[in-house]
């Protein structure tokens, strides 16, 4: 199992990999396929649990879904998300949010939303031992602030972010995400951070990628602009459905072969 350290060590050096998961099969698929780590986000709140933003996701709903996560992934490292208001209210809720993370479901580490609100936290959290990987841009819990459009386009913005940057890597995160942000504001940030940038929208000059594995694999009924699909998984298991249906309802399934006799039932039936 990588460490963060491992994780910081690869920045600059080779191109990082980042997906999300939210399951146990789609987590050991990506994890075989050497992805470096695993992001359990709250964008399952989209993605998987049928809601239409990330705010109504809980931390029972990332905790549940990390622990499934982590015993499907022998490489990987696990991160979880925090979700909306699970972190940024008091330290001590955020504190044990993010320990029972670590402690009951085995992730690495955690990813926040972060802010002007979140450097002493992500301090507190990072001299606990809890690594933090920060995320700046598009920070979709502020949906009711900014709703979802492309961050930093001016300069007063970019400062904000590039400062903000800056202030999560001396307050102890061990990477960065970018959202949604222009790709030389991602750039800058990434010369002038030690730590890892990993970027979503960001452009190609981040330490790292990362996407949401719905986008990915093509399973889900919107993607953002900056996604690419690699695969159309949706077209498969429609194909799939259709078949079963029809085979039931033919009756050809199911045949002999998934059925059995024992024969010493012969008599009674
Ligand atoms: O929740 C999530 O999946 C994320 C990524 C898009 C970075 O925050």
């Amino acid at each position: 199992m990588p460490t963060v350290r491992d994780i910081r060590a690869k920045a600059g050096e080779e191109p990082i990999t980042m997906l999300t998961a939210y399951d146990a099969p789609t987590a050991a698929v990506i994890d075989e396929a050497g992805i470096d780590m695993i992001l359990v986000g709250d964008s399952m709140g989209n993605a998987v649990l049928g809601y239409d933003s990330t705010i109504p996701v809980t931390v029972d709903e990332i905790a549940s879904r990390t622990g499934s996560v982590v015993r499907a992934t022998e490489d990987a490292l696990v991160v979880a998300d925090l979700p909306f208001l699970g972190f940024g209210y008091d330290e001590k809720t955020a504190v044990e949010n993010a320990g029972r993370m670590l402690k009951e479901e085995g992730a690495s580490a955690i990813k926040i939303e972060s802010g002007p609100h979140t450097v002493e936290l992500t301090e507190t959290l990072s001299n606990l031992g809890v690594p933090v990987m920060a995320h700046l841009g598009l920070t979709p819990q502020s949906v009711n602030q900014l709703g979802h459009v492309r961050q930093g386009t001016t300069q007063d913005e970019a400062d904000e972010i590039l400062d903000l940057a800056k202030r999560h890597e001396d307050a102890g995160a061990f990477s960065l995400v970018l959202e949604h942000i222009p790709s030389n504001l991602a750039a800058t940030i990434t010369a002038e951070l030690d730590i890892p940038t990993i970027g979503i929208g960001a452009g190609p000059d981040t330490d790292g990628q990362v996407l949401v594995i719905n986008d990915v694999i093509g399973l889900g009924e919107w993607s953002p602009p900056f996604a690419k699909q690699f695969g159309n998984v949706k077209s498969e298991m429609e194909r799939a459905v259709t078949a079963y249906r029809d085979e039931v309802e033919s009756e050809e399934f199911p045949g002999k072969k998934h059925s059995h006799v024992e024969d010493e039932l012969d008599g009674v039936y």
